[in-house]
């Protein structure tokens, strides 16, 4: 028998949800509701879909294997060159991709937790080990003790601003403070996948640092706010040199041509966007004053989910009770759930249905 080494035996495995045609179909229910991944419930900008289906029939040809129109229109978005550029094939991707640049398995990679659970998942992949520093109170990255925590051994830092699953963020002095105490040799991942969401005033600039010439690689998608999380495909931001190392590992094909057109139209499309913004703020708004009603007690977000803690209810009950329902959220830890944003009407059915297996 062949057995993979232990630091792939000891990954517990992810164990995907079954697709959600199929719970209706053991529940007896239609129409599900999934606020489970926080993705755009509104859909993709009808201009994406428009241009997929004008490339489906090239489909029979390799994508553009350096995404040259895609990383052009991003580079003139940012204001940042195309070598400072690199597609991955959702930002998850990149994630790999940076750990395995810059890290080998006697290597440390510094984290908040809880945070994206990508991040020690690749860590553990190369057998490298994970640094977990608690959030702070307010359950936001505490930055202070993550600069601690680095040690000779550490190669990576990452900072999901804003943070999932709580939807908080770190502000921009605390974020300075924090680069101060980086040393010169550990690269900081600021992960924005909610980047387009964020309101507080207070949020940093990162594209500040990179001009600055520091080691930082910047990630951003397009599965969130631009509604195209099926297709994988995000971005990094980084120092060129950077780029250039962490292109040798990337595949050659790693993002697909159907997903490079339609990330190109999703960016031009500016009104889709904004609807996406507009649609999540009223929403947002709208379940936390349920939820006061209601006595749960949420995190204001600066993304599209809501992280809800819980009393009198474990999180896998309410999760079971609410499926029940035909309303499918994410539990985290025993006493907490996330809550994907959704449509109005999809709000409105999430709060009834909290009334009803709540009372
Ligand atoms: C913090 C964070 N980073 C990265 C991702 C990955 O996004 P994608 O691979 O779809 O670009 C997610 C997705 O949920 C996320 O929450």
């Amino acid at each position: 028998m062949i057995k993979p080494p232990e630091n792939i035996r000891s990954i517990k495995p992810y164990i995907p949800g079954k697709p959600v045609e199929e719970l209706e179909r053991e529940l007896g229910i239609k129409e599900a509701i999934k606020l489970a991944s926080n993705e755009n419930p509104l859909g993709p900008s009808p201009l994406a879909v428009e241009e997929i289906q004008k490339h489906l029939i090239k489909i029979n040809r390799y994508p553009d294997g350096s995404g040259y129109y895609l990383k052009k229109a991003l580079s003139s978005h940012l204001g940042v060159s195309e070598e400072s550029l690199i597609l991955g094939n959702g930002s998850n991707e990149l994630i790999d991709i940076a750990v395995k640049t810059y890290m080998t398995a006697d290597d440390e990679a510094v984290m908040a937790w809880p945070s994206f659970v990508v991040y020690p998942l690749a860590v553990q992949m190369i057998g490298a080990k994970s640094i977990k520093v608690p959030l702070t109170e307010d359950l936001r990255h505490n930055l202070k003790e993550m600069a601690k925590a680095i040690t000779d051994r550490t190669k990576i830092v990452f900072v999901a601003n804003p943070n999932n699953p709580t939807g908080t963020i770190n502000y921009a002095d605390e974020f300075d403070a924090f680069m101060k105490d980086v040393p010169e040799d550990v690269l900081v991942v600021v992960d924005e996948a909610y980047y387009e969401y964020v309101t507080d005033n207070r949020y940093p600039d990162t594209l500040e640092y990179l001009k600055a010439g520091r080691n930082l690689l910047i990630l951003r998608t397009f599965s969130k706010a631009y509604g195209l999380a099926g297709l994988r495909i995000g971005y990094g931001i980084s120092r060129e040199d950077i780029i250039i190392e962490m292109n040798k590992i990337r595949e050659p094909f790693n993002t697909n041509s159907l997903a490079q057109v339609a990330a190109l139209k999703a960016l031009e499309d500016k009104e889709h966007l904004k609807r996406s913004i507009e649609i999540n703020e009223k929403g947002k708004h709208y379940l936390y004053k349920a939820f006061d009603e209601l006595g749960l007690e949420y995190v204001p977000t600066e993304t599209n989910f809501i992280f809800v803690k819980l009393k009198g209810i474990t999180s896998q009950e309410l999760y079971g009770r609410l499926l029940k329902k035909g309303v499918i959220i994410r539990p985290i830890g025993e006493d907490s759930v996330r809550i994907t944003i959704g449509l109005e009407e999809e709000n409105r059915v999430l709060v009834q249905q909290l009334k009803a297996v709540l009372s």
